[in-house]
């Protein structure tokens, strides 16, 4: 048949991106982060002065290319709150999907997000929800911003994390338009006790028995 499409789904930082990026590589496929979407759609807002808060990002969304998604300023703290903003607004999403779906079309993909498996593509082949504990997401998070283990303020530096990681799943959770939600079937991976190369050996069983 064509080319295969696989959706991984879940909350902010519980290791999608590392996966599909190795899962991709792995299976060779080209590999979409659609978080940069809605991440270089806010990046876009801020530098212009638009509050995403009061102004729809719909025609920078329509203007997108793939090349903005190459910038290096999408992953700041003002972005990750801004992109959780601007992906609630129903005609930036509308404007997302068309470059989602051909890109994926194409060649097949594996497509990370929060929404691939219920909405982009209903029909993937293979659908996975990668989850962990908000806590373990804080940890991984921030050692990933440079964060050590004997750092004094390591415990107080983590809950800040956490807390803002909690805010932004109930904010993609509970939106009207495409909210963060496992498809019915999907496949759960709790990864709190996983390393990364437990993940990607555990999802690429999981694929191979069923392309
Ligand atoms: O995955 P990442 O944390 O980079 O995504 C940034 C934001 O983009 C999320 O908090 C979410 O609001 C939005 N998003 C979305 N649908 C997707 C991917 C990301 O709404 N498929």
């Amino acid at each position: 048949g064509s080319a295969p499409i696989i959706a991984v789904d879940g909350p902010a930082a519980a290791g999608k991106g590392t996966l599909s990026k190795r899962l991709a590589e792995a299976l060779r496929l080209p590999h979409l982060d659609t978080g940069l979407l809605y991440r270089a759609v806010a990046r876009l807002m801020i530098n212009a002065g638009l509050d995403p808060a009061s102004t729809s990002g719909e025609s920078i969304a329509r203007a997108l290319s793939l090349a903005d998604l190459k910038r290096t300023d999408l992953r700041t703290p003002d972005v990750d709150a801004a992109a959780s903003l601007v992906a609630r607004d129903n005609a930036v999403r509308q404007a997302l999907v068309d470059m989602q779906r051909i890109f994926a079309r194409k060649n097949g993909a594996v497509l990370d997000g929060r929404d691939i498996g219920t909405v982009i593509f209903p029909d993937a082949d293979v659908k996975l929800f990668i989850t962990a504990s908000p806590y373990a997401r804080a940890v991984r998070r921030y050692i990933q911003n440079g964060g050590t283990d004997d750092a004094p303020d390591r415990d107080q530096r983590i809950r800040t994390v956490e807390i803002a990681l909690i805010e932004r799943d109930h904010a993609d959770s509970t939106r009207a338009s495409a909210p963060l939600r496992m498809a019915d079937d999907a496949i759960r991976i709790e990864t709190d006790a996983l390393c990364a190369d437990e993940v990607l050996a555990h999802s690429l069983r999981i694929v191979r028995d069923r392309l």
